[in-house]
C-alpha cells in the first residue's frame, strides 16, 4: 500500500520558498504534498493557499522555514511544541543561546537544519564527533552590494560599494558574523553548528570582480585536514542567496519525509 504523503507547509515565498513550494506541489519530493504557505506578504501566484500559523500547525506535518532569522525565532518553539517537524534555512538565529536552548528543549517536533549553500558539513560533523578540531575557518567572498548592512555608517558603506579591489570587511567569530550579516552568513552558522563551536573563525570579503559567491572552509584536527571550496551562482531572484539553496532544501525535505533513502 502506498504510504500517505506528509503534508508540507512553507514559511516564506521568496527566492527559496517559491521554488521549494513549486517543486513540492509538482510532486518532485517523494512522499510529500504541499498543504499551504505562511507568508507575511500576499502570495498571488503560489501553488497552494496562504495559511496563518495556527492553521499551518493544525494541518501540516512538516514546516519549512524559508523566511529569515526573525521568522525562525518567532515561530520555531511553537512549531516543535505542536509536534510538527521544522526544517530551517536561517541557521544564524541559533547563535542566540536563549533561542537555541529553547528549541533544543522543545518537542515532540524535530528541528532539522538544511546544508543550504555549502557542503562538507557531514564530514566536518564526523570529525567533530571523533576528536574535534584545532582550527576551523570559513572565508566568504561576495559582491560588495550584497554585503552592505543597515547598521553600517555612510563611510563604511561607501568604502564597500566603491572598492576597486577585494577587501576584508569582517574577521571574527561565527556567532557575531551571522548577527551582523543575517541574510548572508547563515553558512558561518552552518559550519559552527556542524563542529559545535560558535567561535569558528570567519572572514567576510567583498570582491567587486566576483562573478560567483565563494566559501572556503578549512578545518584541521586529529581526524584529518579538510578544505572545501564552494563557488555558487547567485539566485536570479535574490543576490544575497545562492541559486542552489532551494535545491538543498528540497533534498533535505525528501530525507526528512523518508519515503526513500539516499545520501545523508
Ligand atoms: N542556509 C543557507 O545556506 C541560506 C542561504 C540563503 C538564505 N538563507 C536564509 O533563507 C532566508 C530566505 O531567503 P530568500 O532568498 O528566499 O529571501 P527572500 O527575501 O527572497 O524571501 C523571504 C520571504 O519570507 C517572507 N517572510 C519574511 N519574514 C516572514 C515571517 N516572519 N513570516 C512569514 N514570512 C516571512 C517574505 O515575505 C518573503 O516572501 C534568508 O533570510 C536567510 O536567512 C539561508
Amino acid at each position: 500500500m502506498k504510504p500517505v504523503a506528509r503534508k508540507i507547509g512553507i514559511i516564506g515565498h521568496g527566492a527559496i520558498g517559491a521554488r521549494v513550494a513549486a517543486d513540492v506541489a509538482a510532486g518532485k519530493v517523494a512522499g510529500a504534498s504541499l498543504e499551504g504557505i505562511v507568508s507575511r506578504s500576499p502570495v498571488p501566484n503560489a501553488p497552494a493557499a496562504r495559511l496563518d500559523m495556527a492553521e499551518a500547525l493544525e494541518r501540516c506535518d512538516v514546516l519549512v522555514e524559508c523566511a529569515g532569522q526573525e521568522a525562525l525565532a518567532e515561530h520555531g518553539e511553537a512549531v516543535l511544541s505542536a509536534g510538527v517537524d521544522l526544517l530551517a534555512t536561517s541557521l544564524g538565529a541559533l547563535a542566540d543561546p536563549d533561542l537555541s536552548g529553547r528549541l533544543s528543549a522543545a518537542g515532540p517536533g524535530r528541528l532539522f537544519l538544511t546544508s543550504g549553500s555549502i557542503g562538507g558539513l557531514d564530514l566536518l560533523a564526523s570529525g567533530a564527533r571523533a576528536t574535534g578540531y584545532d582550527a576551523v575557518k570559513i572565508t566568504t567572498t561576495k559582491l560588495p552590494a550584497s554585503l552592505v548592512q543597515p547598521w553600517m555608517d555612510e563611510k563604511e558603506e561607501d568604502r564597500i560599494r566603491n572598492t576597486a579591489v577585494p577587501l576584508e570587511i569582517y574577521q571574527g567569530p561565527a556567532d557575531q558574523a551571522t548577527r551582523l550579516f543575517p541574510k548572508s552568513l547563515n553558512v558561518a552558522a552552518a559550519v559552527a553548528l556542524a563542529v559545535a563551536d560558535w567561535g569558528v573563525d570567519v572572514s567576510v570579503r567583498v570582491d567587486p570582480a566576483a562573478r560567483l559567491t565563494t566559501h572556503v572552509i578549512e578545518a584541521a584536527g586529529n581526524s584529518g585536514t579538510y578544505r572545501f571550496e564552494i563557488c555558487n551562482q547567485v539566485s536570479p531572484q535574490n543576490p544575497r542567496t545562492s541559486g542552489i539553496v532551494p535545491f538543498a532544501v528540497l533534498r533535505s525535505l525528501e530525507l526528512i519525509v523518508g519515503a526513500r533513502g539516499g545520501i545523508i
